[in-house]
């Protein structure tokens, strides 16, 4: 879908968050008459990853940086066998010629013998993540030790969390979840250094005005470089820049609604991108940094995402990986419009082949599956609870899983980190809005008992 069909829905949409904003009228949560689609599209749009923003926010019940959270990892063993560019290095003059890889040719991967465990099955083919936040890297230590052998800050490492006044830098709340996963073997995703969301109010002005661009560059550096340092050797991999893509393969520029615009571009340009990764490498060489985005199955979007990081690559850009956010539905939308039109899993396997064939890690980073399909109208008494839940839907729901699954695996190579955006239903971005609505998109109930679904994934 264009951009122009994003701004009518914007208009269109009381969702204050950015993306939800895009997503508005895809699924329409009518609450008691007035129309929202913050939570609405939560499964659907949510995705979007923005809706966090504005929406979620509010609800969340970690008082605006909890969440629940997840990671990806890197994949230890994983063999690059993309032949393509060289931007896999950290040699920022060696990415110059990416573009010919074969993605197709992957040599997958088999089980780790038959563990029960999710991420010692999976020991052959990637690190399997979880979000956490500053609660449940404790309230789920059980799940999370037993299943999961990556993480990444859900809230706690973005802007407005390590940096909310200038200059002052607070790492407590994202060191606490960092030292828990090195003291558990768990590698660590860095989430998230530029995005156009959830940054302080001081970032983007200056003297009551708009701040410069000579400035907001120092600034960006400035940030980089003391975050990256300051969790140097703990964290492996880095969302360098989150989101800058739109749907229709254009840059989230700075003529969009509140909330999904993007003041970094409006007042950089382009070129903001490149400079962060510069900042990145030189702040921890040794780090991988991945660009990461939602919507990748949409064929317009995912050539955005690649014609932007040849650019960058044959510029000598340090970029080794991207992130798919995988934010899912139970089916794709049968509204031709809708983004979710496109959610299938043919188009989201072009985009690992396009992207590896630069050479490219992929990673699955925010994975969840909504029972919300995009494009339905929901309200509350059709909002999904525990009890309509249903043994069909989980059904349903494992099914879904089990085709994504199936593509990671065939893609065990190229794919270098599957993180889910949570580790339980009992804690899951998806339910954290003001409209009420509840969903069950993760591996483990709210009762913490794997699901359907978590057998489908274990079943290989
Ligand atoms: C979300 C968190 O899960 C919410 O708790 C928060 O309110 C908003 O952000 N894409 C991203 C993530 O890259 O950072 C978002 O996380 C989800 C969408």
């Amino acid at each position: 879908m264009g951009l122009l069909t994003g701004l009518l829905w914007s208009c269109t949409s009381s969702t204050s968050g950015p993306d939800a904003a895009a997503s508005g009228t895809e699924s329409t949560v009518q609450t008691g008459g007035s129309s929202t689609s913050a939570g609405g599209d939560a499964g659907g749009d949510a995705a979007g990853g923005s809706a966090a923003q504005g929406g979620a926010g509010a609800a969340d019940p970690s008082g605006g940086t909890g969440g629940s959270g997840a990671g990806d990892s890197a994949a230890g063993g994983g063999n690059q066998t993309n032949a393509g560019g060289s931007g896999g290095t950290d040699d920022a003059t060696s990415g110059g010629t990416g573009g010919e890889g074969t993605g197709g040719a992957d040599t997958g991967c088999t089980p780790n013998g038959d563990s029960q465990n999710l991420a010692e099955r999976y020991a052959n083919c990637f690190p399997i993540g979880a979000a956490v936040d500053s609660q449940s890297y404790t309230t789920h230590a059980a799940l999370l030790k037993a299943h999961f052998n990556s993480v990444t800050a859900e809230n706690e490492m973005k802007f407005e969390s390590l940096q909310r006044t200038e200059g002052n830098f607070s790492y407590d709340a994202a060191d606490r979840i960092v030292n828990f996963a090195v003291a558990n073997n768990m590698k660590v995703r860095g989430h998230a250094l530029v995005w156009h969301s959830q940054n302080p109010s001081w970032l983007f002005s200056s003297g009551g005005g708009a701040v410069s661009k000579q400035v907001l560059l120092s600034r960006m550096k400035n940030h980089i470089s003391n975050v990256v340092r300051h969790f140097k050797g703990k964290i492996y991999a880095w969302d360098v820049v989150n989101e800058a893509i739109m749907e229709d393969g254009s840059y989230r520029g700075g003529n969009l609604p509140d909330g999904q615009n993007s003041r970094w571009y409006e007042i950089l340009g382009e070129s903001y991108i490149a400079e962060a990764f510069k900042y990145a490498h030189e702040a921890d060489p040794d780090a991988k940094l991945f660009y990461n985005d939602f919507y990748n199955y949409i064929p317009a979007k995912q050539q955005g995402i690649y014609n932007m990081l040849k650019g960058l690559l044959d510029q000598g850009v340090p970029v080794h990986g991207v992130g798919l956010q995988a934010h899912f539905n139970i089916e794709p939308s049968t509204v031709t419009t809708n983004q979710a039109y496109h959610q299938h899993v043919a188009n989201l396997e072009e985009a690992i082949k396009l992207y590896s064939s630069l050479g490219l890690e992929v990673q699955v980073t925010e994975l969840d599956i909504s029972l919300y399909i995009p494009g339905v109208t929901y309200n509350p008494s059709t909002f999904y609870t525990t009890a309509t839940f249903t043994d069909d839907l989980k059904a349903k729901q494992a099914a879904r899983y089990r085709e994504f699954f199936e593509l990671f695996r065939k893609y065990g190579s190229a794919i270098t980190g599957v993180t889910f955006w949570g580790i339980a239903d009992d804690n899951t971005w998806l339910s954290e809005f003001s409209s009420g609505r509840k969903d069950f998109p993760l591996l483990f109930d709210v009762d913490h008992r794997p699901k359907p679904a978590f057998d489908a994934v274990m079943d290989f």
